[in-house]
């Protein structure tokens, strides 16, 4: 079985990797796919964020990276995938994942959503937190990889 875990990973982070492995323990194949919005202003380029990504993942044999437009049920079932994965951190996550997992049921009614608990140690985790850290000159080191961390450095404060 091939899952798919999307996301828009700006940027990636070790929550994120996290589900990554485990999900890739599950599955065949996990492919990991960036979502492109031309209607949002994200802090690194799709291209820069799959970079990240691999070199994030480059230890796990049955991981791909890619990016994609559109439904994600409509990439999903382009790949042959049966899953959508996603991590689920605390409890507020769950409305907006449950209204998305239904909403991608009626829209493919062959693709499963499946949740992996995010380790309690990366539960308080996301994104927009690692952005405003390292925009303020806070230490990152412990929350993304050594990549992304250096390429935030480089974006907020071109060291
Ligand atoms: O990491 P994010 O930003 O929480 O990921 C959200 C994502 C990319 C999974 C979600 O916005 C998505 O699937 N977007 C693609 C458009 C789509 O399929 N919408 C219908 C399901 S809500």
């Amino acid at each position: 079985m091939i899952a798919i875990y999307p996301g828009s990973f700006d940027p990636v982070t070790l929550g994120h990797i996290d589900i990554v492995e485990r999900g890739a323990k599950l599955f065949d194949k996990v492919i990991v796919a960036v979502l492109s919005n031309p209607s949002k202003k994200p802090l690194f380029s799709v291209d820069k964020r799959i970079e990240q990504i691999t070199q994030c993942t480059k230890h796990i044999a049955n991981v791909e990276v890619d990016s994609f437009i559109g439904l994600t049920v409509d990439y999903a079932k382009l790949h042959h995938a049966g899953v959508l994965l996603r991590g689920l951190r605390v409890l507020s996550d769950f409305e907006k994942e449950l209204q998305m997992a239904h909403t991608n049921k009626t829209l493919n009614n062959e693709i499963e959503t499946v949740f992996l608990a995010t380790t309690k140690e990366y539960s308080f985790l996301s994104s927009s937190i690692v952005k405003e850290i390292a925009q303020f000159g806070g230490v990152i080191d412990h929350l993304v990889s050594d990549n992304v961390a250096q390429d935030m450095y480089q974006k907020y404060h071109n060291k």
